[in-house]
């Protein structure tokens, strides 16, 4: 009979070495809490809701994972005194899969290996470092098989030579967790409950110690300071640029690529360096994007081009678009198949239709515009009075001068003509031409004023 799977994380731990008012499981990876990833990456197996120890700003992590059980641990006396308290939450019939919650990078893969060798009765999962230490030494008999683990703190000179170390992460039945847990001592170097004086206690009934290992060092790194919560971003993201580069997409450089969140890429897409993708982005085929863009939230179609040092924020970019470079489209852009935003060109709330284009130094808001239309340099849709905003609605093969400013509400037709130069404040009529311009004056022979 399987087990349902009760995960258990702890993170109960203040981080006093991250210098943050913010509990340290909260701190992020990719802009997601580290207590995310690893949540993430229990969403993945099929398991019961996850118990969370907190302590350290146990509210703030409440309120951010509400579907969590949460136990609170006012007193942080150790990993064993963690579990412990959490025990009443364990349901009886279930196997507990104890995790970390500032040990972010854990893949889903591990887990299941750690639960697949728990079927014997207990799994924990280990790692052989070069630089063992500080952790607890996993301590082997001569036939090989888990006799205890030992702290660092605690271990004898010989001991102390020991690579394999414990990771933390391990699973065991609810019942046996909960009879082992109330026979914990502190009796040992640092005065704590050791969570791993079980392993001894599961030997002593012959109940066998099954291990598995990750298939990555940093899948098990915890992030005690910055520094290594900055190692492991880099781990991150680098596991992120082999995805897509495994799954064929080409990346100029992949230490210099940033994704906070999911980027889902089309065939023979390429991405200059220094790029940093948020929330969902998606890419279709044939996409280029150039060096030092910010693209969040935004579905970018077939063949489009986005080049150097545009920003794109909750955008809908068709097919064969140009973008850029220096364009900024904010929420609620839209443009469509074969349209192109210049420099200097910021866009919100506007769709822009097949084949237009807004080519330099523009501001386009609350803007609905049709087919074919061509926005001169230095447009500005003037869709705000100080108090409210205002539409402004433009039609098919509109061509609009440089340098005017349409007062919104407003709507040029279809096929109408703005000369260079016009504040338009009201609607301009189908196929006419619009002028506010004032007439040119010529003062013959003008002499300028001479220097004295
Ligand atoms: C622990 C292990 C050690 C292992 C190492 C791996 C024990 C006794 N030691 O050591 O064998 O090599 O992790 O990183 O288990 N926590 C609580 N409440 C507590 C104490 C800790 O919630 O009272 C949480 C912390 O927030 C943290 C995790 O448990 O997420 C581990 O605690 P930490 O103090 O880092 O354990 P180590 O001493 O590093
Ligand atoms: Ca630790």
């Amino acid at each position: 009979m399987t087990l349902p799977i009760q995960p258990l994380i702890l993170a109960a731990g203040k981080g006093t070495r991250m210098n943050s008012s913010l509990p340290k499981v909260l701190l992020e990876i990719a802009k997601k809490p580290m207590l995310g990833h690893v949540l993430d990456a229990v969403k993945r197996l099929d398991t019961l809701p996850s118990i969370l120890v907190t302590g350290f700003g146990s509210e703030e992590v409440k309120k951010r994972y509400p579907d969590c059980i949460h136990v609170e641990q006012t007193e942080q006396l150790g990993t064993g005194h963690a579990v412990q308290i959490a025990s009443d939450a364990l349901p009886q019939d279930s196997l507990v899969l104890i995790l970390y919650g500032d040990v972010p990078l854990i893949r889903t893969e591990t887990l299941t290996a750690v639960i697949e060798v728990a079927a014997e009765g207990f799994g924990l999962l280990t790692v052989r470092l070069d630089d063992p230490s500080g952790y607890g030494r996993i301590v082997r008999d001569s036939s090989g098989t888990v006799q205890s683990i030992v702290e660092h703190k605690d271990a004898s000179a010989e001991i102390l030579k020991i690579h394999e170390v414990n990771t933390g992460i391990l699973a065991a039945k609810a019942t046996d967790l909960g009879r082992w847990v109330n026979q914990l001592s502190n009796e040992n170097a640092q005065g704590e409950y050791y969570l791993t004086d079980i392993i001894e206690m599961a030997v002593s009934e012959g109940i066998p110690v099954a291990t598995a290992q990750p298939q990555q060092e940093f899948e098990v790194m915890g992030a005690n300071d910055r520094i290594q919560l900055a190692e492991l971003e880099r781990n991150y993201q680098r596991q992120q640029a082999e995805n897509l580069m495994e799954a064929g997409v080409t990346l100029l450089d992949p230490s210099r690529l940033d994704i906070r969140g999911v980027l889902e890429a089309g065939d023979n897409v390429c991405i200059d360096v220094n790029c940093i993708f948020e929330g969902d982005v998606a890419l279709g085929n044939n996409v280029r994007i150039e060096a030092n863009c910010v693209i969040r939230d935004t579905k970018i179609g077939d063949g489009s081009y986005i080049k150097a040092f545009s920003h794109i924020e909750k955008t809908s970019i068709g097919k064969d678009v140009e973008v850029g470079p220096y364009a900024r489209l904010r929420e609620g852009t839209e443009l469509a198949d074969n349209s192109k935003i210049g420099n200097f060109v910021e866009t919100k709330k506007a769709s822009i239709g097949k084949g237009s284009k807004v080519n330099h130094l523009s501001y386009i808001g609350d803007t609905e515009m049709g087919e074919d239309t061509n926005i001169g340099a230095g447009t500005i849709t003037c869709n705000y009075d100080g108090a409210n905003k205002h539409k402004t609605k433009i039609g098919d093969r509109v061509f609009v001068g440089s340098n005017s400013a349409i007062v919104a509400p407003a709507e040029l037709k279809d096929g109408s003509t703005i000369g260079a130069g016009s504040t338009v404040t009201k609607d301009v009529e189908k196929d006419s031409l619009a002028l506010t311009r004032a007439k040119q004056s010529q003062i013959p022979d003008w002499k300028r004023p001479e220097k004295k």
